[in-house]
């Protein structure tokens, strides 16, 4: 699969200023290029049945919300938490109208407001690799499910299988600083799948599976890469912080790590995901 991000028409995004808030950048230029289409592969996954009850954890703008309402009846329950107040401000305006409108609530993963046994499918896309308690995220969205309920939750596998990311995190080392390396590094945790697999294991999920996806990530080009991605993340005040000279030399150096992923339609970067299906048992 490989997603194209529309080009930028209006001019109060052009430049590396932002022309709103980071939430709003995550919402323009990130859910389009790459959260939306893995959202759409992890919905399907869950495969909530019409009337199901869905929660989407650490739901960032909405995006899975989104999705899943789509697939659901009008009047199904859908309820996002984020810890972020920009991203659930952001969350409820662009939210779609239906008879029951998504629910968006701040709050911590680790410790979910919200009563045992409310909802039949919970979803999670590239949150668990913030959580400060990983185990103790996961207890809650076994806590919150129906016995028989079903979690979908993803994560990006390790720098190692994806190797263009990593060639971004060093360029942005060399010309940002070394903590911005770090943040563009922070999203691909070393989990593997055995990893993953006994986590979910171990806070109480039986059967449990876990796939590898592996997708794309595609920008119109290696500027729009660097752009997209500072803009929309935590690196948005660094890459503001630095001068021009700096950020055309970012640039440049991105575009020669990457120079065997450019083709005529811009940037293209691999990615491989893991994305697991984990179930609460009928008994326990
Ligand atoms: C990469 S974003 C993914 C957002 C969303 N799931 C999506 O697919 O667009 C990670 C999200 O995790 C949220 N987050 C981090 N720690 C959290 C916590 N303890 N509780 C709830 N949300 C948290 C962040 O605010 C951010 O919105």
């Amino acid at each position: 699969m490989s997603v194209h991000n529309p080009p930028l028409r209006d001019t109060a995004w052009r430049g590396w200023q932002l022309g709103g808030s980071t939430a709003q950048a995550y919402e323009r230029f990130l859910v389009p290029a790459v959260f939306a289409p893995w959202g759409r592969e992890l919905v399907r996954l869950a495969d909530p049945a019409p009337d199901a009850r869905v929660l989407d954890v650490a739901c960032g703008t909405g995006v899975l919300a989104r999705i899943a309402a789509e697939r659901l009846n009008p009047d199904a329950r859908v309820t996002g938490v984020d810890i972020n107040p920009d991203m659930i401000a952001v969350a409820r305006a662009v939210a779609p109208e239906r008879a029951e409108p998504i629910r968006f609530t701040v709050g911590d993963a680790c410790a979910l407001d919200l009563p045992g046994g409310e909802f039949d499918t919970v979803l999670c896309q590239q949150a668990l690799q913030f959580l400060a308690d990983r185990e103790a995220a996961l207890a809650e969205m076994r806590r919150v499910l129906v016995p028989g309920g079903r979690l979908a939750l993803s994560v990006l596998r390790p720098l190692r299988y994806n190797p263009a990311y990593g060639a971004f995190a060093e360029a942005l080392a060399r010309h940002v600083g070394p903590d911005a390396g770090a943040m563009m590094r922070a999203p691909f945790p070393e989990l593997d799948t055995d990893d993953l697999r006994g986590l979910l294991r171990g806070a109480g999920f039986d059967p449990v599976t876990v796939r590898i996806s592996v997708t794309s990530a595609r920008y119109p080009s290696v500027r729009e890469l660097v752009r997209q991605e500072t803009l929309s993340s935590p690196l948005a005040a660094r890459i503001q912080e630095v001068d021009e000279a700096a950020r055309a030399d970012l640039v440049a150096e991105t575009g020669r790590l990457l120079a065997d992923h450019t083709d005529d339609e811009g940037v293209v970067l691999p990615v491989q995901t893991h994305l697991a299906l984990a179930e609460r048992p009928l008994m326990g």
